[in-house]
């Protein structure tokens, strides 16, 4: 039986084509991006969904906090799985309850450390480097009702040099990003 899959996310879009190239590719996985969805209107990860002929939609974010039109949409679309991929509003109530360890995130430094609401993207490399820190990574963990408290399912560590600036963190934890968190969802489905 083929696994499905939706993204949700409100930005840039480079982990989101990631994983759908990735998908793409492995046919034999059987694993498929169904759906992206945003809660922003001009978000580039719409243009990239459109480009690679996945269905994608901007969702207002009124709806986001009702959430009875996002579910009717997941389970119309025969959801197994929700990948968060630089999604910046709060997962509603109702989405936790009705996919329970089926939720999951990417956060771009090692949880506990450098998490909680407003921390996203660069701010989270900008205060990696201001702290000084000799190593940061990424966590992938499943989604619950607090910022980035959820149960970790898997953290990978990149070492930082002295002089690394925030843009050269970035870059190597999106590296990881790219390698590791298609694999992890595969293996959460299979
Ligand atoms: C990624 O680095 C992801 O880890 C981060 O946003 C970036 C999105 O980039 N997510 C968070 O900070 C969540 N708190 P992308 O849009 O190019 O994939």
């Amino acid at each position: 039986m083929g696994k499905n899959i939706v993204i949700f996310a409100s930005g840039t879009g480079t982990n989101a084509e990631n994983i759908i190239r990735y998908f793409e590719k492995k046919k034999s996985a059987s694993i498929k991006i169904k759906l992206v969805l945003s809660n922003k209107k001009e978000a580039q990860v719409l243009e990239r969904a459109k480009r690679l002929n996945i269905p994608c939609r901007y969702i207002p974010k009124n709806d986001w906090e009702k959430g009875e039109e996002i579910l009717s949409l997941l389970q119309s679309n025969e959801i197994d799985l929700i990948v968060l991929a630089g999604f910046l509003l709060k997962v509603p109530d109702s989405l936790l309850e009705a996919y329970p360890r089926r939720i999951v995130n990417i956060h771009p430094a090692l949880l506990p450390k450098y998490g909680g609401k407003g921390m996203y993207g660069n701010r989270v490399h900008e205060a990696v480097a201001a702290a000084g820190e000799t190593e940061t990574g990424i966590t992938i963990h499943y989604i619950n009702k607090e910022y980035d408290k959820g149960e970790i399912i898997s953290q990978v560590t990149c070492p930082i040099q002295p002089d690394d600036t925030p843009e050269e963190i970035a870059s190597k934890v999106h590296a990881l990003e790219y390698e590791y968190y298609p694999q992890v969802i595969e293996s959460l489905l299979s």
